[in-house]
């Protein structure tokens, strides 16, 4: 399956009560798999979680930790970013060259690489000092 075909897909599962803002999150790995996540909401509003982190939790849980290729899809009337923080999740598994490819329901579709949707982003070389 496409990511694209994928992230709609799983876009119809998620969990957004609230926003009424339905996002659906495909990526692929080396291996050529395709993890999905959805975006999940909760009463208590800052528990929710973003369709990219979602698929990256399926990606980990799978025993795979790279990203080549991102694909988001939401109902709005342009491509929708990812979130500051779903780029810092992204770039924690993806290299700088990866295209994120962001779309609408519509057929929009916008293809960002990975340094420019988080520009200086931190990452575990910091950690060593
Ligand atoms: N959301 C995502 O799942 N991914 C994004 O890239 C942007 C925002 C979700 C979070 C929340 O459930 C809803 O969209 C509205 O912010």
């Amino acid at each position: 399956m496409s990511l694209k075909d994928a992230a709609i897909a799983v876009r119809e599962n998620a969990y957004a009560p609230y926003s009424k803002f339905h996002v659906g999150a495909a990526i692929r790995t080396p291996s050529g798999a395709v993890y999905v996540g959805c975006n999940v909401e909760n009463a208590a509003y800052p528990e929710g979680t973003c369709a990219e982190a979602g698929a990256i939790a399926a990606m980990i849980a799978a025993g795979e930790t790279e990203i080549v290729a991102a694909y988001v899809v939401a109902g709005a009337a342009k491509p929708v970013p990812p979130c500051g923080g779903c780029r810092q999740k992204l770039a924690e598994f993806a290299k700088a060259d990866v295209e994120v490819t962001m779309a609408t329901m519509t057929g929009l579709e916008q293809v960002i690489r990975i340094d420019a949707l988080l520009p200086g982003a931190f990452d575990g070389a910091f950690l060593k000092g």
